[in-house]
C-alpha cells in the first residue's frame, strides 16, 4: 500500500469539514483508494485559534511555500475562496506538479482558462465538483454519465441563500429583510449577502455549467443577471394566484442561433420539480437529447455536503479518474470550438411585470399602446386597488397592476419597460421577472 500525502489551504468552514474527513475517516478512505492517504499539511493564515475538530499542531502552517516546495505532496486542496491569493496558490501548486482540487467558483468563473492551461502544461489536473451546488454531484454527472448527450438546457437553483430567503417569504410570509436576517442567523447567509442576493454567485456557477455543458467560454460579468432584492411579498401572492412560485433560476438554453444564458427571479409552475425545491436546497434540471430531463437535488452549501464533494474529488484524483475526465473534457481550452452566445435582446420568453398606476379611465389604454407598439401581447392581468395609497394628499386612486406577457423578445420588453416608466400615471420602477412554463 503506497503512502499518498495531500495538503489543504484554508481551514475555514469547508476546510474544517475536509480535514475532519481525512483525519477521522482514514480507514474508510484507505478501503476505497487502497492507499494510505494522509492530510500532511494545512495552511491557514491563523494557526493558533482553536477549531471545533482536533488538528495535530505539527501539520498546521501559515507558510504556503512549505507546501509548494514539499515534493511528497501530490494533491493540493484550495479552500481559501476569492481570487487572490487563491489564484496564485493554485498556479504555484500546478507549476510544482501537484494536482488541484478546489471549491472556488469565483476563481474558475474568472480565471478558468488560465488555470486549466497551467494544469495542461504541467500534466496536472483540476477537480471542482464542490464549486457548483456543493454536495450535488452535478459536475461529474454532466462530465461522465451524461456524455452520450448533447445537453439542450440546464435550469438550476444554484444559490441556497436566495432560495432560503424566497422560501421564507413565500411560505412564512416573512419580509425580505427579516428573511435575510433569518438566513444569517442560521448560517445560510454571510454578514454581507450581496453576492448571493444580487445573483453574482449564481452567475459564476452558471459560467462553469455553461463551460462544462456547452463549451461556452464567457466572462461571467457579461451574463444577464437580476437578483432577488426587488421581489416583494405581494409578488408571491400574485404568483400564487397565477399558478406559480418564484425561484432564482440560472438558465442555459441551447438554441439554433446560440446559447441563452441568464440568472433571474423566475415564476415557475407550482407543480414543476424546481418549484418544489425549498429553503437552502439546490437543484439542477439538465435536459439531454437522449436522457431527456434529469433532475438533481441536494444541499448546495454547508460544511458537510461541500466537504463530501471535495473529498470525492481528492479520491478521484488519487485513483486517476480525474485525469481521464480532465483530458477528455479539455475544458477552457482556447483551441476549442467557439460556442456563440445569444445577445440578450434576442432572448424570447414570457414576463411578469408589476407596477403602480393611477386608477382612472384611460390609463390602461396608455400602457396597452406601449405594448402594442412593441408587439407584446398580454396573457393575463390582475388589477388590485391600493386601499391606502402613499400620496394621500393628491386624491388620486392607485392600483397595482400585474401582467403576464406572451413570449416577446427581451429587447422589445426592455424598451417597453423604459417607455412605461416614463408615463406620468405609472409610479416608480416596474418590477419584472421571467416566467417559465
Ligand atoms: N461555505 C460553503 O457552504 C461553500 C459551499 C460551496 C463552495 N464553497 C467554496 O469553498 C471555498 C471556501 O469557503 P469557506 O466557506 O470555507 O470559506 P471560509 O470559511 O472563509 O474559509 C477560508 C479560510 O481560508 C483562510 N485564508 C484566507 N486567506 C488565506 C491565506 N492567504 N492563506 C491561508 N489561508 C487563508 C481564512 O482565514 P481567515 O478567516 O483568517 O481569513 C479561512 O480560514 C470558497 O471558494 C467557497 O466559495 C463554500
Amino acid at each position: 500500500m503506497s503512502k499518498i500525502k495531500i495538503a489543504l489551504f484554508g481551514l475555514g468552514t469547508i476546510g474544517t469539514g475536509v480535514a475532519d474527513i481525512f483525519l477521522n475517516k482514514k480507514e474508510h478512505i484507505r478501503k476505497i483508494t487502497g492507499h494510505d492517504v494522509s492530510l500532511a499539511q494545512i495552511c491557514d493564515k491563523d494557526t493558533l485559534s482553536k477549531r471545533d475538530i482536533n488538528i495535530p499542531s505539527d501539520i498546521l502552517t501559515n507558510n504556503p511555500d512549505s507546501i509548494f516546495n514539499n515534493p511528497e505532496i501530490s494533491v493540493g486542496i484550495e479552500l481559501i475562496g476569492g481570487i487572490e491569493p487563491a489564484r496564485t496558490f493554485v498556479l504555484q501548486l500546478l507549476n510544482n506538479g501537484k494536482n488541484v482540487v478546489t471549491a472556488n467558483k469565483a476563481l474558475l468563473a474568472q480565471h478558468g482558462a488560465e488555470l486549466f492551461e497551467a494544469a495542461r502544461r504541467n500534466n496536472c489536473t483540476i477537480a471542482f465538483e464542490a464549486a457548483v451546488c456543493g454536495g450535488i454531484p452535478i459536475i461529474s454527472s454532466i462530465a461522465t454519465s451524461l456524455q452520450a448527450n448533447t445537453i439542450l438546457s440546464i435550469n438550476a437553483i444554484v444559490n441556497g441563500t436566495s432560495n432560503f430567503i424566497l422560501s421564507q417569504m413565500e411560505d412564512g410570509g416573512t419580509s425580505y429583510s427579516d428573511a435575510v436576517k433569518e438566513a444569517q442567523k442560521l448560517g445560510y447567509a454571510e454578514a454581507n449577502p450581496a453576492m448571493d442576493v444580487d445573483g453574482t454567485d449564481a452567475v459564476q456557477k452558471l459560467t462553469i455549467l455553461a463551460q462544462l455543458g456547452f463549451g461556452a467560454d464567457i466572462d461571467w460579468k457579461n451574463i444577464s443577471r437580476m437578483g432577488i432584492e426587488s421581489v416583494d411579498a405581494i409578488d408571491f401572492k400574485f404568483a400564487k394566484n397565477l399558478g406559480y412560485r418564484i425561484k432564482l433560476l440560472a438558465v442555459a438554453n441551447r438554441g439554433d442561433d446560440g446559447l441563452e444564458l441568464h440568472v433571474a427571479p423566475t415564476l415557475v409552475k407550482r407543480d414543476s420539480p424546481l418549484a418544489r425545491v425549498h429553503n437552502a436546497f439546490n437543484a439542477v434540471q439538465v435536459v439531454g437529447d437522449y436522457v431527456g430531463p434529469a433532475f438533481f437535488q441536494g444541499l448546495g452549501a454547508g460544511r458537510k455536503p461541500t466537504a463530501s464533494a471535495v473529498v470525492g474529488d481528492v479520491i478521484d484524483t488519487i485513483l486517476g479518474r480525474t485525469k481521464i475526465t480532465f483530458d477528455t473534457l479539455n475544458l477552457w481550452n482556447k483551441n476549442n470550438e467557439i460556442v456563440p452566445i445569444k445577445n440578450i435582446n434576442n432572448f424570447y420568453g414570457k414576463s411578469y411585470l408589476r407596477f403602480d398606476a393611477e386608477d382612472r379611465p384611460g390609463v390602461m389604454r396608455d400602457f396597452a399602446a406601449v405594448f402594442g407598439k412593441k408587439n407584446i401581447s398580454i396573457a393575463s392581468m390582475i388589477q388590485h386597488e391600493i386601499s391606502n395609497p402613499d400620496n394621500n394628499n393628491s386624491n388620486k386612486q392607485r392600483a397595482v397592476i400585474i401582467l403576464i406577457t406572451h413570449e416577446s423578445s427581451e429587447g422589445d420588453l426592455l424598451e417597453a419597460i423604459k417607455e412605461l416608466e416614463n408615463i406620468p400615471s405609472i409610479q416608480g420602477k416596474i418590477i419584472r421577472m421571467r416566467v417559465q412554463d
